[in-house]
């Protein structure tokens, strides 16, 4: 499977700091955002990524994270010229994508849990219909939001809804076959001048090849659109990782806990973080190196 990163957006909500930086590139505790969506991708087993942004922000993203090959992933770029909309990752991905399953994932949604990497690297199996996830939030209006039957299965999705219907908000990590970029092209412009993921979702919902799955309270789901919540997700990786000593969404560690690089590899990219407490936990992990796998 295929991965994409949509790492877009004008960061309207976040200004003055986004005004010269790529959201994605401004830092949740000790590592740039984007580390956050490509450990999640890399989670799930995925090693092939198109990270789309605009133009402006290509050298950036390129200097931080090159052709993916430290990391022992396939990395390129594409450009998004408007926020035309999460939807359009997929026609601007197509040729990336070259007819397999694909993964989207939103550049600002940080995942945590146990047994995350299980899911993932599970639902990255898929090669027919779509696959999504729900978290409970206590705000739901601003999100996609997910309506359930009696029974547990899904029977609506509504975009950033005035008065939801439940509190399940669609998490910012997709799963479809390879039919997403055709339905993408058929879709229209919402009234806030997107082109929306829950409108490429529906029609899966409509051929009844939608899996919606309900993420519990053992997952963390943060989003960081605005200072407030940047802020507690920085919070929450400090607090987690000080007092277990072990990372959060570190793509080094998960490259080699997967396999992806080997051991002189990863000491190779300790190196390069010379003496930061970064580069400090990962001479640690080299030198343990039987850490829990969990991202
Ligand atoms: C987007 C999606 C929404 C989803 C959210 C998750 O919202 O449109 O369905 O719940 O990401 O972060 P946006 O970032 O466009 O406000």
């Amino acid at each position: 499977m295929k991965g994409i990163i949509l790492a877009g957006g004008s960061g309207t909500r976040l200004q003055p700091m986004t005004r010269a930086v790529n959201k994605q590139l401004l830092h949740i505790y000790d590592k740039p955002m984007i580390y956050y969506p490509l450990s999640t991708l890399m989670l799930a087993g995925i090693r092939e990524i198109l990270i789309i942004s605009s133009l402006e922000a290509q050298p950036s993203f390129h200097k931080l994270l090159g052709n993916g090959e430290t990391f022992g992933l396939t990395i390129s770029y594409a450009e998004q010229k408007q926020p035309n909309g999460i939807a359009e990752a997929f026609i601007i991905g197509e040729e990336f994508i070259g007819g397999e399953p694909c993964a989207l994932i939103l550049g600002d949604n940080v995942f945590h849990g146990h047994g995350l990497s299980e899911l993932l690297t599970q639902a990255a199996q898929l090669t027919s219909g779509a696959r999504i996830f729900t978290n409970w939030v206590s705000d739901p209006e601003r999100y996609g939001v997910a309506n359930f039957d009696k029974k547990g299965s899904v029977i609506s999705l509504t975009e950033k809804p005035e008065e939801p219907l439940s509190n399940w908000a669609v998490v910012g990590i997709y799963f479809f076959d390879n039919k997403a970029s055709s339905i993408a092209k058929t879709i229209s412009p919402s009234a806030r001048g997107e082109l929306e993921i829950l409108d490429v979702i529906q029609n899966y919902l409509n051929e009844n090849t939608l899996k919606v799955e309900k993420l519990g309270r053992g997952y963390s789901w943060l989003d960081t659109g605005t200072p407030q919540s940047l802020l507690q997700a920085a919070t929450f990786v400090q607090t987690l990782q000080q007092r277990q000593g072990l990372y959060v969404c570190c793509p080094e560690e998960i490259a080699l806990s997967k396999g992806f690089i080997d051991i002189t590899a990863f000491k190779q990219l300790a190196q390069n973080m010379g003496t930061s407490d970064y580069g400090k936990l990962l001479y640690q992990i080299a030198s343990e190196f039987n850490i829990p796998s969990d991202g």
